[in-house]
């Protein structure tokens, strides 16, 4: 047992009890931020004369010594020790002796977690930021490469009207896109630095925030010393943000599994990512996209779980925050993985593009266009919904699909109709009139393409 605050205490502390309240077996994951956060103290009491500039020098040597020395595998992270903060003040005065004992000057583990946590965090948010972005060329080459590639568009998993797969590609890309901006705007909002709170009150000692602030990269401090200690809202807007991103990636990863199915076929997986089973010889699996699915409810537990830990907390720091740790770490891992693996499965699977169009065409996906055709030539849309419905029927007793009826079989049902309603509700009709902004049509489908790049140019 090594701790840092025996003084007041008359009796050794159980072990049982010690074991529970340790945090160094997860917060030695950011052993880099503590010693980072340490320079930047260390250099500010430097600087404001609180400790002499000798003395700051020493204890950053000793810093950089000991950060060196964990990167190298020189120096082993002891479980003997509390927390981090624990371990790394105590190497530095067994390094340095009695100037080590100085930096904790002005200073609590409380504002010194609290900045931990939001360097490690912030690092983490340029990270996933990166994996998106990644993501997103994937999703922006696939739609620039399948304009013309048609499939059916569905609601209800029921075949709806004919879209193609860079239209149904781009709904997601859509998604990522926001996912994208909205951990820009955390990023924005958790960018000042906690440092200085002290315990929950500041301190006497005439500390220089704003240079801490400036030397660690943030936009300021932050501006009142309760919050700062105990605020943990940006760890539920990043576990919310992570928890949409996951539900998008499971939706998509269900849709993979569907087109990826013997019934489907409309995509094969690359043998590279899917898996075998043990007993049946036939058998390729998709089990990437299963488990992205599978691991969303981690991640939305997460959420959850932070949620309901500080729903109840007092001001100022309360130890249960010490939770928001582990799930957060194991979030943020979880996502990272799954948006990388997830990469790496829609780039390299194959699409079926004939079986995709040959699905497209059957199924009645025209038939609102036949409706329209019957529209545009005076009849009103009820009671041409009526007709086609009863065309459909026909069809379906018939075995045809609609641009399959001969000219009479139409005209028995509507006079209305000529030889140009086979052109009116050709596959290729269908998506190609659909020029409206945000549809499938390649006209419109251009001008977003053009907007992407320019989104991706900018990230
Ligand atoms: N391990 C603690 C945490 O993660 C560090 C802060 C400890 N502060 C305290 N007053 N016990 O929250």
């Amino acid at each position: 047992m090594a701790q840092l605050w025996g003084g007041r205490f008359t009796k050794e502390t159980d072990q049982l009890v010690y074991n529970f309240n340790a945090s160094i077996s997860f917060d030695q994951k950011f052993y880099k931020q503590d010693i980072k956060g340490s320079i930047a103290h260390a250099t500010m009491l430097g600087e404001t004369g609180i400790i002499t500039k000798e003395e700051s020098a020493k204890i950053i040597e000793g810093l950089n010594g000991i950060l060196a020395d964990v990167e190298a595998g020189n120096l082993e992270i002891s479980s003997k020790y509390e927390d981090i903060h624990s371990f790394v003040e105590a190497t530095l005065i067994d390094r340095i002796g009695d100037t080590g004992k100085k930096l904790h000057t002005g200073r609590s583990r409380n504002d010194q977690v609290a900045l931990d946590m939001k360097l490690y965090t912030r690092d983490e948010v340029v990270a996933i930021k990166e994996l998106i972005k990644e993501l997103l060329l994937t999703l922006h080459k696939l739609m620039k490469e399948n304009l013309d590639t048609y499939m059916p568009g569905f609601t209800h998993l029921q075949k709806a009207q004919p879209v193609t797969f860079a239209h149904h590609v781009g709904a997601y890309m859509e998604m990522f896109k926001r996912d994208y901006d909205r951990l820009s705007d955390i990023y924005d909002r958790m960018n000042y630095c906690p440092l200085g709170a002290g315990a929950l009150a500041g301190t006497t000692y005439p500390l220089d925030r704003e240079l801490t602030a400036k030397l660690l990269d943030f936009y300021g401090p932050t501006l009142n010393s309760m919050d700062s200690v105990s605020d943990r809202d940006y760890l539920i807007e990043l576990l919310s943000a992570m928890s949409t991103i996951c539900m998008h990636l499971s939706r998509f990863s269900e849709e993979i599994i569907i087109w990826n199915s013997n019934e489907y076929q409309f995509i094969e997986l690359d043998d590279s990512y899917s898996t075998g089973s043990s007993i049946m010889p036939q058998k390729k699996n998709p089990d990437i996209a299963e488990l992205v699915r599978g691991k969303t409810g981690r991640v939305y537990g997460a959420l959850i779980s932070l949620l309901t830990t500080m729903k109840g907390i007092p001001l100022a720091y309360n130890k249960d925050m010490q939770e928001d740790k582990e799930l957060t770490f194991d979030a943020m891992d979880t996502v990272k993985g799954c948006i990388a693996l997830f990469n790496g499965m829609i780039s390299t699977m194959k699409l079926n593009k004939d079986k995709m169009k040959a699905s497209a065409m059957n199924g009645f996906t025209n038939a609102t266009d036949a409706a329209d055709y019957l529209v545009k030539n005076g009849v009103p849309f009820r009671d041409a919904h009526g007709i086609i419905g009863k065309l459909v029927l026909y069809c379906i007793d018939n075995n045809k699909a609609i641009d399959e009826l001969t000219l009479e079989e139409l005209k028995e049902i509507s006079p209305v109709f000529k030889d140009d309603i086979y052109d009116a509700i050709s596959l290729e009709t269908c998506v190609e009139k659909r020029n409206t902004i945000g549809a499938p049509g390649p006209e419109a489908m251009k001008q977003v393409i053009e907007i992407n790049e320019k989104f991706l140019s900018n990230i």
